[in-house]
């Protein structure tokens, strides 16, 4: 079956202190796992400072429809598109979608995951989807265990 990608990055627009906030993102993740698994979809979610980059890969149609939503969500603010392409085959085959947090080092290093002043790189799209590859890889940037893995049947 053929698949597409989508990359994007918005703002995080959760309120509360920095552990609640963690608690928000990992319900998101949580609750995304479950959803995406139904619909054949893996991926990655990379929070760092302010900044969310998600990556979502499945069938076009099951991509588009979650991609809608997510698009609506108040979470967060100024969704903008980095990348949606045919892809040959999954990134984030093992995982229907993986959490991922990152520190200030791997922000400065990626200047596509953008903090709040700074404008993300299109071009840096395949370089942000390889960092948050490996960073499921090694874990976390900032040291934290690795995200839970969760594994959805091969396409
Ligand atoms: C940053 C972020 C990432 C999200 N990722 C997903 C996702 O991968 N899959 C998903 O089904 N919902 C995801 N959601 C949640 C959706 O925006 C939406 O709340 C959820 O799909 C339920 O939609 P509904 O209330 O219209 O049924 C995400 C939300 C945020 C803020």
């Amino acid at each position: 079956m053929p698949i597409h990608r989508l990359l994007y990055r918005s703002d995080v627009h959760l309120l509360g202190t920095e552990a609640s906030i963690r608690q928000q993102i990992a319900e998101i993740v949580r609750a995304s796992e479950v959803r995406n698994a139904a619909h054949d979809l893996t991926g990655a979610l990379l929070h760092t400072r302010g900044v969310f980059v998600q990556a979502l890969e499945g069938p076009l149609p099951a991509v588009e429809a979650t991609f809608e939503r997510i698009c609506c969500d108040l979470r967060h603010r100024r969704v903008e598109l980095l990348e949606f392409v045919h892809a040959e085959a999954r990134i984030f085959g093992e995982w229907s979608m993986a959490g991922i947090r990152a520190d200030r080092t791997i922000q400065k290093l990626f200047p596509c995951l953008g903090g709040e002043e700074e404008s993300p790189e299109p071009a840096s799209a395949q370089a942000t989807i390889g960092l948050m590859r490996s960073l499921l890889v090694t874990g976390s940037s900032d040291g934290s265990a690795p995200p839970k893995i969760s594994p959805v049947s091969a396409s």
